[in-house]
């Protein structure tokens, strides 16, 4: 039958043929070679399915989607991503790689973008990647996030780095397919002229010339205005669209303007729960936040679901950028010297929000609740205490509130009261999704609990949660904490 592929070649360039239907099955011996002969015949394979998903029909059949069907993403809905910062991985192997695979798909994360630096060990870390990807046999994808603030991108030979990544990973069987091409994305390098005359021609010439197809989704830090003369873009990431640029609630604005700009390029919104980063000027220089107030990581899931449609990619930032206090993926790897800030801080409270949110901007309705869960976060100290800490406060301190930020899914109406020493408060709350918080004052330990007819339905005490008012560092990290599944 492979021989018959040159000839099926031909018919499919002369159709507009969205499937051929190849007697095989993936427990078949021969199955990857097959694929990997009709990849070479046909150009990058989009996917390759059971025929059941497409067509009614029994036959034991693969179909493979070829390269000419150019919307069969969207066909699939909204996709989510996950930053995954391969800097923090230094110690990982296939298995931790399996690990993170396994949790952010059972959560409904569709891919990681792997943020790449410069190092030279980085490329055995996307090898561990992709293999422990492979050998899970599943359907969760990878893509690169070229981090530009670490790759060189001065001159013409700088663009092999970026260049080697896609042609490696261009036919694995988990990289990111969009419009039939390598999906990338990346992390600044708005400045990147890779020897040419100009930004928009150094990306023509790195990933677009002479190379396998790339879609290119990239995080400039740009003026939108600019988008137009920006060609090399396939769309854009709005890094910063993810948290409140000042003092207030988060709101669509800055999404408004990139979509403004973008014409019929497709746009990726940025959804984070947090961010707080504390370096002195001896190590990284950073020490500041965003403000996180109001349930942020509720509130950005909302508006983005509210507005599903004109947003099919969102990427959680991040999955395990510890130095930000963004990761909503475990504590593991190597940490970029933030210990003193996200050790006893697990975030991995946020994933079954997360997930719930994640349903509702795939499916565009809510899920039914079938068991109540209270998820609930906090800084542990006040914001205008004073610390032993040379560091100091981090910019934007006043920002923030000393609440408890909770949100609880119900299965029934109940009443809720949460309470932290002498400051408690009950609503009284419907079924679904709502959000309450509660302000803290003083030493406390927090206590969240259900009561329906007067009969407690969950209280939930989780172990460590306490406010302190004596704070032994400048420490804005969110203590985060879910009621059991
Ligand atoms: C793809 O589809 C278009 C229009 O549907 C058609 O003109 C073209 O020949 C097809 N084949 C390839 C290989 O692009
Ligand atoms: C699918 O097959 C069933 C059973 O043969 C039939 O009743 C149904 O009409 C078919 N649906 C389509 C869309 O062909
Ligand atoms: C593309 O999407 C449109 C609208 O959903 C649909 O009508 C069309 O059949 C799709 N084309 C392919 C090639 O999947
Ligand atoms: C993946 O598929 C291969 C080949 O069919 C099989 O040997 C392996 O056990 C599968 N792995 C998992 C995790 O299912
Ligand atoms: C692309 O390949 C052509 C033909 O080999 C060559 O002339 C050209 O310089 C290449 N361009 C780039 C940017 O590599
Ligand atoms: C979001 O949806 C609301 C309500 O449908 C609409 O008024 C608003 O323009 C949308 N915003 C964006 C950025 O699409
Ligand atoms: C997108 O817009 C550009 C510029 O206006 C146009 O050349 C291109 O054909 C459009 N693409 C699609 C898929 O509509
Ligand atoms: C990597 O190092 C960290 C910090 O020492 C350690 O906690 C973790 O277990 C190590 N992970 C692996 C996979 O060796
Ligand atoms: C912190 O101090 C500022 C200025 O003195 C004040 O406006 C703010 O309300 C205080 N915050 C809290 C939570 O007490
Ligand atoms: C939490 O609050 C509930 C209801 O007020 C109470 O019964 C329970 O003892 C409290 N748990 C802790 C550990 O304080
Ligand atoms: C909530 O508390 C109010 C006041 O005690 C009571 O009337 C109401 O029935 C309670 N709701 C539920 C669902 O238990
Ligand atoms: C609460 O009480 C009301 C009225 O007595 C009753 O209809 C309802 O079933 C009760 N709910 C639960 C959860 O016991």
């Amino acid at each position: 039958m492979l021989f018959a592929m040159p000839s099926l070649r031909d018919a499919l360039l002369l159709s507009s043929v969205l499937a051929i239907s190849v007697h095989a099955r993936p427990q078949d011996t021969f199955f990857g070679q097959l694929v990997t002969a009709v990849d070479k015949i046909l150009g990058p394979i989009v996917q390759v399915v059971d025929p059941s998903a497409l067509v009614n029909g029994s036959l034991p059949n693969v179909v493979v989607l070829v390269n000419n069907v150019t919307n069969t993403t969207t066909a699939t809905g909204n996709l989510v991503f996950a930053h995954h910062i391969v800097g923090n991985t230094f110690n990982y192997t296939v298995e931790t790689w399996k690990n993170d695979i396994v949790l952010a798909a059972s959560k409904g994360i569709d891919a990681f973008a792997l943020n790449i630096g410069g190092d030279s060990w980085m490329p055995g870390q996307v090898a561990n990647a992709y293999s422990a990807a492979k050998n899970l046999n599943t359907t969760f994808k990878l893509f690169f996030s070229f981090d530009m603030s670490s790759i060189p991108c001065a001159s013409a030979n700088d663009a092999s780095t970026v260049r080697n990544y896609i042609t490696t990973y261009a036919s694995h069987p988990n990289q990111l397919l969009y419009n039939n091409s390598v999906f990338a994305s990346t992390f600044a390098g708005e400045s990147c002229k890779f020897g040419a005359s100009s930004v928009n021609q150094g990306w023509i010439n790195t990933l677009k010339t002479n190379l396998t197809n790339v879609y290119f989704v990239p995080s400039f830090f740009v003026d939108p205005a600019t988008f137009k003369t920006l060609t090399v873009m396939d769309g854009a990431f709005n890094w910063n669209g993810a948290w409140p640029a000042g003092n207030n609630d988060i709101n669509l604005s800055s999404d408004q303007t990139y979509l403004s700009n973008l014409g019929n390029r497709t746009y990726m919104a940025g959804v984070s729960p947090w961010f707080f980063t504390h370096y002195s000027p001896q190590t990284f220089n950073k020490n500041f936040i965003y403000r996180a107030d109001d349930w942020l990581f509720a509130q950005r899931w909302e508006l983005l679901i509210q507005n599903r449609t004109q947003f099919p990619f969102a990427e959680v930032m991040t999955w395990n950028d510890y130095g930000e206090s963004h990761y909503v993926g475990p504590v593991e790897g190597v940490q970029p010297m933030s210990q003193a800030w996200v050790n006893g801080f697990d975030h991995q409270g946020w994933l079954d929000l997360m997930k719930y949110y994640i349903s509702a901007y795939k499916s565009g309705t809510y899920s039914d609740i079938t068991k109540d869960r209270i998820f609930t976060w906090a800084r542990l100290y006040p914001v205008n205490a004073t610390a032993p800490d040379s560091i100091g406060k981090p910019t934007n301190y006043q920002w923030t509130e000393d609440y408890l930020w909770t949100v609880v899914l119900l299965t029934a109406p109940a009443n809720v009261t949460q309470a932290c020493g002498a400051s408690t408060s009950t609503s009284s709350v419907p079924a679904g999704l709502s959000k309450l918080k509660l302000a803290l004052k003083e030493d406390c330990s927090v206590n969240v609990t259900i009561t329906r007819n007067s009969t407690t339905a969950l209280t939930f005490s989780p172990a460590g949660f306490k406010f302190d008012t004596k704070p032994p560092s400048y420490n804005f990290n969110a203590f985060v904490a879910a009621s059991p599944p």
